[in-house]
């Protein structure tokens, strides 16, 4: 017996498979029914009671052996297929898993769509401070320093610091007119020097008013607002701009209306209504049963504004309009709840993926 173990316990040693077959092969001749480690079994059987004392554990230390041994060839085995499929199996031409691509923000979507839409008559786009001054935001459209109209808009004031040299009056813009100030001040310029003959921009751009934050209301929001300075523009020129805009942006079958409003930086001012895009104009809780939902503010330039600026207002005329993003949002996606926009919850994002 002695010798029998000490044998198998070198062989045990030198086995080696390259093939599943020839694993299995190993196993039956050693660990099978017949094989030859339990035909050892088979003799201990047989021992009287003393021998098996002496023979029982180097005997399973044998068999435990030969176990271990076969599952160490059958993992390296294993790594073998695995490490293969690796570099042979993989398909080269396949399609890569999908790449999450995010989502553009709904606000984003639509301020590009409205700027689309202007681009195609000749509208580029403007750009200017959000922190600004008395100045640019209301005193140069024509808002008396005391005048009430002040108030339509709550203002967020920049409050002084101590001993930081500042110019008085600095605030959030309460709206993006004050771009078109900064730039028509410019454009006054350029028509001294002959560069430039009319002017045509859009501002988009995030706003502030102070206002207690609820699903209809916000404390910022954005707008795109635009302007037409020019000879001879007149108010046929501005309903015809926003009849095009409103077709573009909401279909074909939009009909619009003009409201008189007030506005101080236009003269005469008016409130642009869209057949209601829901009900088609036949009325509906969207629209309050009227058939129309106001969507933008516009009206002529007022020469108060152009000669503030440096235009001569005898000999130049212009339209301006302002629409809020989140309005015409609301309308396109209806989006009940305005806090949705800023508060970004993936599950809202994600859904204007494909937009
Ligand atoms: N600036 C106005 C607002 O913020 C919108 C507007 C722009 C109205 C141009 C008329 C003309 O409410």
């Amino acid at each position: 017996m002695q010798d029998k173990i000490q044998l198998l316990r070198q062989q045990v040693e030198q086995l080696n498979a390259q093939s599943a077959e020839e694993l299995e092969a190993l196993r039956v001749k050693y660990l099978s029914k017949k094989g030859e480690v339990s035909r050892l079994f088979d003799e201990f059987k047989l021992f009287p009671k003393e021998e098996k004392a002496v023979w029982g554990a180097p005997l399973n230390a044998l068999k435990q052996r030969f176990e271990a041994r076969m599952n160490e060839l059958r993992e390296a085995l294993q790594s073998k297929v695995n490490a293969g499929a690796g570099a042979n199996s993989a398909d080269l031409t396949r399609t890569p898993d999908p790449i999450a691509l995010g989502a553009r923000h709904p606000l984003s979507l639509v301020r590009e769509q409205i700027i689309d839409i202007f681009s195609h008559i000749g509208f580029t786009v403007a750009d200017g401070p959000e922190v600004e001054d008395d100045k640019h935001v209301f005193a140069m459209l024509n808002f008396a320093p005391e005048h009430p109209a002040r108030d339509m808009q709550d203002t967020f004031f920049v409050e002084k610091e101590e001993g930081v040299q500042r110019p008085t009056d600095v605030l959030l813009r309460t709206h993006t007119s004050s771009v078109q100030t900064r730039v028509m001040a410019d454009f006054a310029k350029q028509l001294q020097d002959g560069s430039a003959t009319s002017l045509r921009i859009l501002c988009p751009g995030r706003v502030y008013r102070n206002e207690a934050i609820s699903a209809r209301a916000h404390c910022f929001f954005h707008q795109v607002e635009g302007l037409y300075v020019d000879k001879n523009v007149s108010f046929a020129d501005l309903r015809q701009a926003l009849l095009y805009f409103a077709k573009e942006m909401f279909g074909e079958d939009t009909r619009i209306r003009l409201r008189p409003s007030y506005f101080p930086f236009t003269e005469p001012s008016a409130e642009m209504d869209i057949s209601c895009n829901i009900c088609g104009g036949k009325g509906c809780a969207f629209c309050k049963g009227t058939g129309w939902v106001e969507i933008l503010g516009c009206g002529m330039v007022d020469p108060n504004v152009l000669e503030a600026c440096g235009i001569d207002s005898k000999v130049y005329s212009g339209y301006a309009f302002g629409m809020g993003v989140e309005r015409i949002a609301n309308l396109k996606y209806r989006v009940k709840d305005l806090r949705l926009f800023s508060e970004n919850d993936v599950r809202f994002l994600s859904q204007f993926e494909s937009c």
